[in-house]
């Protein structure tokens, strides 16, 4: 088939490559020269694991980038991978999908054979109904809306695309259902692949619970955690054996300092702000967030019961929201590192490889080249993010003034010669 991908992010250009992949012949469009040169010569605007051997073997052939929005005029199916930034008040920034839906609908407005415009951007269910106008009010009658919610992790963003749980369309006739359906025949797998065919807006849906669902259990799993704590118990212990009733699974259960990224975050406040303008106040969705808002705090309050931390020298180790990726978007660094200089303290700060869009956001913190050098006369350590690398620091924790660590992602194993606090397990 041939297809156009409006947006190259990590969502559209994993999209775009994965299609071409499966043999069709797909375009990626974005406004930015540089990512289409980037794209077109081959490379990968943004880091994923596997995405660059896709790209290069598929770019310049079944694979082109282009500026040009017309080129979707093309396309039997367009997908919109747009961002969705948040409004200050946490509701979602529409303007720039309605933007790419109207520029979509203009390149289509004279096209009379089927078409389908597929919203893959994260948009709330109530704002859809906006994109179908644009669509009725400036396409030809032959354009059709589904949407197509994707499921993708960053880091795994590949393996996930080609190897996923579900598929879900939001689709308004057959033919839309059939044609999505024929854009992933190959990696349907037979029937293995299940798909869930409701409306644009049910899919949607579909989209903010799965991320309400799973955001909401890490919360949970650190509630848990900071009630195991408080007696004295090791909640990873606790939601091990809790994960072993298939009702719940072991899946995001892991306890510690919260959640980050640019996924729940958003789509948590988008959720509760769409539901706030219908009238109904989400309190359920609102804890779930205030439990991940004060794990940062909570982690600080156990290294300041082993003293105050004015003047101290404080290793932060990790800065990246997860371990596997360089973003720092929502990392719950961020909180860690302002808590620790609102208290006064010198903060020397390590990440493998998310210093630089660190440094970026938080200039004003020194960085260290390694965590031995971090920990180096530190009066003081805490780990923020869970990178393997820090399960081997073994007698980098000797350097330190006063060794005391907090880990909040239970990586760091107790040694002597260390103070060791876990956020949801004993000392
Ligand atoms: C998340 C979802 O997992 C994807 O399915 C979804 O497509 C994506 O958002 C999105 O909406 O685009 P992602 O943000 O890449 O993916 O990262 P996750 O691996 O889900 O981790 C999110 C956060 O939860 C991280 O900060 C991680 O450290 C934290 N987490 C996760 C825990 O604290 N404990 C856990 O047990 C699991």
């Amino acid at each position: 088939m041939t297809v156009a991908v409006v947006g190259s992010g990590y969502v559209g250009t994993t999209l775009a490559a994965c299609l071409a992949d499966l043999g069709h012949r797909v375009t990626a469009v974005d406004i930015d020269e540089s990512v289409v040169e980037t794209i077109n010569a081959g490379s990968v605007p943004a880091h994923e694991p596997g995405l660059d051997e896709l790209v290069e073997t598929h770019a310049g052939d079944r694979l082109r980038a282009t500026t040009r929005s017309d080129a979707v005029a093309d396309a039997d199916v367009v997908f919109l991978a747009v961002g969705t930034p948040s409004a200050p008040d946490g509701s979602v920034d529409v303007a720039p999908i309605a933007d790419a839906t109207r520029a979509a609908a203009d390149a289509l407005a004279d096209v009379d054979d089927r078409r389908l415009v597929v919203v893959k951007s994260t948009v709330p269910p109530p704002e859809i109904d906006r994109l179908r106008s644009i669509l009725d009010d400036r396409a030809g009658d032959a354009v059709e809306l589904a949407t197509n919610p994707e499921f993708l992790r960053e880091g795994t963003a590949v393996d996930d695309f080609l190897s996923p749980d579900k598929l879900v369309f939001g689709t308004e006739s057959a033919w839309a259902t059939e044609t999505l359906a024929s854009v992933y025949d190959r990696l349907r797998d037979g029937e293995r692949v299940p798909i869930v065919d409701v409306d644009p807006e049910t899919a949607m849906m579909v989209k903010y619970a799965n991320n309400a669902v799973l955001a909401a259990k890490v919360s949970l799993a650190n509630e848990i955690g900071n009630v195991c704590k408080e007696f004295g118990l090791d909640a990873y212990a606790v939601l091990a054996a809790v994960g072993l009733d298939d009702r719940v699974s072991e899946r995001f259960l892991r306890s510690g300092v919260g959640w980050g990224g640019s996924c729940f975050p958003k789509d948590l406040s988008a959720l509760i702000a769409a539901a706030d303008a219908e009238g109904y106040d989400a309190p359920l969705l609102r804890a779930a967030v205030e439990v991940n808002d004060r794990q940062p705090e909570r982690l600080l309050s156990l290294l300041e019961a082993h003293g105050d931390v004015a003047d101290d020298r404080i290793a932060v180790l990790g800065l990246a929201f997860k371990p596997g990726t360089d973003d720092v978007r929502n990392s719950r660094a961020i909180p860690v590192i302002r808590g620790l200089r609102a208290r006064g303290a010198d903060v020397v700060a390590y990440d493998p490889v998310a210093t630089e869009p660190m440094r970026e956001l938080l200039p004003e913190v020194t960085y260290a080249d390694s965590a031995a050098a971090a920990l180096d006369r530190a009066d003081g350590a805490v780990v923020v993010t869970g990178w393997d690398e820090f399960a081997a620091l073994d007698d980098a924790f000797d350097r330190m003034d006063r060794p005391v660590v907090v880990d909040g992602r239970r990586v760091i194993e107790r040694r002597d010669g260390i103070v060791y606090e876990g956020l949801t397990w004993p000392a």
